[in-house]
């Protein structure tokens, strides 16, 4: 972790978790909850959960669930410390990283200043004499004042070291300035150039702003040999697959419209913007992830895919509708006029036209199955066997049931199959893929007792004053499940913090879906009910389960030294059986009366 636990939990008793989320759900108080419709999936009656004693959220329709530092990781799609740095600002705590980070972040701290400040320089190079020929460029296509700045689009000179000159000036050292990504090691010699030359300039920013890598386009050669787009390399800010272009412009938009639009190109982008659809992202120079997926998904699960109508955007389009349908989303996919992108499209049609294109959207189920069967042609069965093996993929790959059952359909009409034939051919090649480490059903197992382990913990999480109870007579060697051993020690390693709750521990799991599952269970009412008698109860019948395991392995031995007449061995474990019967005498008796431990 980049900042001290102390410095942590302070943030996190200043901050009041139900005027955090309260921001962005509309929270109603319920007993000793409140109740709000969940902002990571898109529901009619409330199921997200707030629990301000506890410090967590749950949503019972998706699972998500968290602390308030998870909140705003999941909800602004931020890393720990910037969610600890968000809060800290609010509530006047100064945020100091603990001593072996603070090299790497105050390195960061630079690296953000750094193209804060380049992104100024390229935005006034465009008025001097070298940018003119750019902003001429600018203005052909339709750039306004406006939007010029509200992206920051600017401009690198023609030359090969202008910019690193100029931060060298500014005090900014060669390592860092190459750390940004901004310039490029010579392969011939020594020395540095700009990596961004004779270009214009899109700055790419994170989803508060800041500045981390930056896109440049060629406008004045038409050199093939040339490439159209230089991006910034992966570094140490810069992940190509973990951001989108516009986002920081459009999430406000597609929270309020509750939709998305997700384009090729930083141009198409723009242009949206430009004609008033601002709920407008793309992905950065690269094909759709799955991170860049889920951030959107947390704010809209309506998604349109407006990519060219050629062959390589058709494969984009295939590519990206598999990735929703693996997050159990069908998104919507609508077909411009062909070879039009977005970013042309306007030169010759209004807005208007482009909401008649998107009335005339086709699901993104539609999409595959006209890819892959031409509804006028007869097919003959060795054919329909071919297009199936096509699709058995799309069907595996799909999280949903529901997506499952309107695809069968789907096919089913559009190849003339019977749809229950369908169904089990297509079941039958359908493999079941694992993604989370963390299974339910690891922790439900009656028979292995750590369902009872599980029980305890979660009492605890619930009432952390009662942690001594059991801290006192278990150690982990009595958590035999995998996750209820991590969860002991997470346990013990928050309750060093001189103010802890189950939000605090969840800093000490690494594993989002356990998370998630502890929080559902958290919110259940029993676990308030007598805790400190139920946690006796359970760290008696744990302590009791190790005696009897003990026990057990005494008899075997006995039996074994008896069948070898060894009767001083046999002597010795009768002994060593009658003490552990006797304290096992002694929990009963306690039990019975429930004094204290
Ligand atoms: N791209 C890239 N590298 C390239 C070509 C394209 O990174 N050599 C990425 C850029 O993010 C670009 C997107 O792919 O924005 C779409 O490419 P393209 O349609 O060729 O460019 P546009 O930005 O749409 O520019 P224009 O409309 O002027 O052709
Ligand atoms: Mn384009």
């Amino acid at each position: 972790m980049a900042i001290s636990d102390d410095t942590i939990n302070q943030v996190k008793d200043r901050t009041n978790i139900i005027e955090i989320i309260g921001e962005y759900v509309n929270l109603k108080a319920s007993g000793k909850n409140y109740k709000g419709l969940c902002p990571f999936h898109s529901e009619k009656t409330p199921s997200f959960m707030v629990s301000p004693d506890k410090g967590i959220f749950h949503c019972f329709g998706c699972g998500a669930g968290g602390n308030v530092f998870t909140f705003l990781m999941k909800f602004k799609g931020i890393s720990f410390p910037d969610a600890v740095k968000l809060l800290g600002g609010r509530a006047g705590i100064q945020i100091r990283n603990s001593y072996s980070e603070k090299g790497i972040q105050s390195k960061l701290e630079t690296i953000y200043n750094i193209n804060k400040e380049t992104t100024e320089i390229y935005e006034k190079n465009l008025f001097s004499e070298n940018g003119k020929k750019a902003l001429e460029y600018l203005k052909k296509r339709n750039f306004d004042p406006g939007i010029r700045k509200s992206f920051h689009i600017g401009y690198a000179n023609d030359s090969w070291d202008s910019l690193l000159t100029l931060l060298r000036s500014r005090g900014y050292g060669i390592d860092l300035i190459e750390e940004s990504g901004l310039i490029v090691k010579k392969k011939k010699g020594t020395g540095f150039y700009d990596r961004f030359r004779n270009r214009i300039i899109f700055p790419i920013q994170d989803n508060i702003d800041r500045v981390i890598g930056f896109g440049g386009r060629t406008f004045d050669n038409n050199d093939p040999d040339i490439p159209k787009y230089i991006n910034s390399n992966e570094n140490l800010l810069y992940h190509k697959g973990k951001y989108l272009y516009g986002f920081n412009n459009a999430a406000d938009s597609i929270r309020q419209a509750d939709s998305a639009f997700i384009v090729e190109g930083y141009i198409d982008v723009i242009r949206m913007h430009k004609e008033g659809i601002k709920n407008t992202v793309a992905p950065l120079g690269t094909a759709l992830t799955e991170d860049q997926i889920s951030l959107i998904m947390r704010y809209t699960r309506k998604i349109y895919l407006a990519f060219d109508s050629d062959d390589a955007g058709e494969k984009a389009m295939l590519r990206s509708i598999s990735l929703m349908h693996r997050q159990g989303l069908d998104p919507s996919v609508i077909c411009l006029p062909s070879g039009k992108d977005p970013g042309d499209f306007f030169d010759e049609y209004i807005t208007d036209d482009f909401d008649l294109f998107v009335d005339e959207a086709v699901s993104g189920i539609d999409y595959i199955v006209n890819v892959h069967i031409d509804s006028k042609k007869e097919y003959n069965a060795n054919e329909k066997i071919t297009i199936l093996q096509e699709l058995v993929e799309y069907f595996n790959n799909m999280n949903d049931d529901i997506l499952k059952i309107d695809f069968l359909k789907k096919i089913s009409s559009a190849l003339e199959i019977n749809e229950n034939i369908l169904r089990q051919e297509l079941i039958k090649l359908t493999r079941r893929a694992t993604t989370s480490s963390f299974h339910h059903e690891d922790i439900k197992k009656k028979d292995t007792g750590v369902s009872t382990e599980l029980y305890l913990l979660l009492l605890i999480l619930s009432n952390p004053d009662l942690l001594p109870i059991a801290a006192g007579r278990l150690d982990d060697s009595y958590f035999h499940g995998k996750w209820t051993r991590k969860l002991w020690n997470a346990v013990n390693r928050a309750s060093e913090n001189t103010h802890w709750d189950s939000g605090t521990v969840f800093d000490y799991l690494d594993d989002g879906e356990f998370i998630e599952y502890l929080s559902g269970k958290l919110i259940e009412d029993r676990l308030n009910i007598n805790p400190e008698s139920q946690i006796i109860d359970v760290v008696s019948s744990l302590k009791e389960k190790r005696i009897r395991e003990r026990i057990a392995v005494i008899n075997m031995r006995l039996m074994k030294a008896e069948l070898e007449n060894n009767d001083n061995l046999t002597n010795e474990l009768i002994v060593e059986k009658q003490v552990f019967s006797n304290e096992l005498e002694k929990m009963k008796i306690l039990r019975g009366s429930k004094s204290r431990l």
